[in-house]
């Protein structure tokens, strides 16, 4: 995602005003990661023992561990930032420490099969809603996402796989929130391959 995008996520949750706001978003070509290997549940079962300790029985996530709720994300975009953290795209910046952890863990999925299994698997427990944490008005803020973020993360928040962009409703707000400033720092998206 552009850093300049990233900025006006924080004026998302802020209700700030920009001058900016006819500056024009120019899509780039997205990544394309194969999740063609078949997935395992079972096998993922077993895997996913390694993510408990910070994503929950139940992968709803745990905010003081900064672990975000896995459950209601769609597989494509999981399996596309396990292969981000595991090759180095996402949580290589030292001052990152959450993404830097996540990334750590991420090495230990060492085949594309595990990968897939393991994001079976989150597939397979229930969806759970996320709570509110954050305060901010929502009315100023369905403006700019109508202006600005649906052209990618779709009407209503829901995503677009053909542009890498991920389903925003059912994800933690203090993790969008932390993923906008990681965005805005550089600390995430300056890879090349991250767009
Ligand atoms: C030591 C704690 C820890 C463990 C163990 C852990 N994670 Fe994470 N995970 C995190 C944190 C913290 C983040 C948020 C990173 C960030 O802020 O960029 C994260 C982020 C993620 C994301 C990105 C979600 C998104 O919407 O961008 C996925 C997917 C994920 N973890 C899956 C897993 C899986 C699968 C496992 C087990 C194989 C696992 N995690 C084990 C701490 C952990
Ligand atoms: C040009 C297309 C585009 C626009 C416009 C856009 N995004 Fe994104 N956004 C993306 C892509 C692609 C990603 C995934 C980046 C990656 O894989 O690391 C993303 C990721 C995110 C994430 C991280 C989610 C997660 O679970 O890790 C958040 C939060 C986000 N966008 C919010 C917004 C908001 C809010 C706006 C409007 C202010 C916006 N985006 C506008 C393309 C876009």
């Amino acid at each position: 995602m552009r850093r300049d995008i990233a900025v006006w996520g924080l004026c998302l949750l802020f209700s700030c005003r920009s001058t900016e706001s006819e500056k024009k978003l120019e899509l780039e070509t997205p990544v394309v990661v194969s999740a063609t290997d078949s997935g395992n549940n079972k096998d993922g079962a077993q895997l996913f023992k390694t993510c408990v300790a910070c994503h929950g029985q139940n992968a709803t996530g745990n905010k003081s561990l900064g672990a975000p709720s896995l459950v209601n994300q769609d597989d494509w975009y999981l399996i596309r930032q396990l292969e981000n953290f595991k090759t180095g795209i996402r949580g290589t910046d030292p001052s990152d420490t959450q993404g830097t952890q996540m990334a750590a863990i991420a090495k230990l999925l060492d085949s594309p099969e595990k990968i897939v299994s393991v994001v079976a698997h989150i597939k397979s427990l229930p969806k759970s809603n996320t709570t509110k944490t954050i305060d901010g008005d929502p009315e100023a803020g369905k403006q700019y996402y109508s202006m600005i973020c649906g052209a990618c993360h779709s009407e209503g928040g829901i995503g677009n796989k053909d542009l890498n962009a991920p389903r925003l409703v059912g994800t933690d707000d203090w993790y969008l929130y932390k993923q906008y400033k990681n965005f805005e720092a550089g600390t995430r998206g300056s890879h090349p391959k991250d767009d």
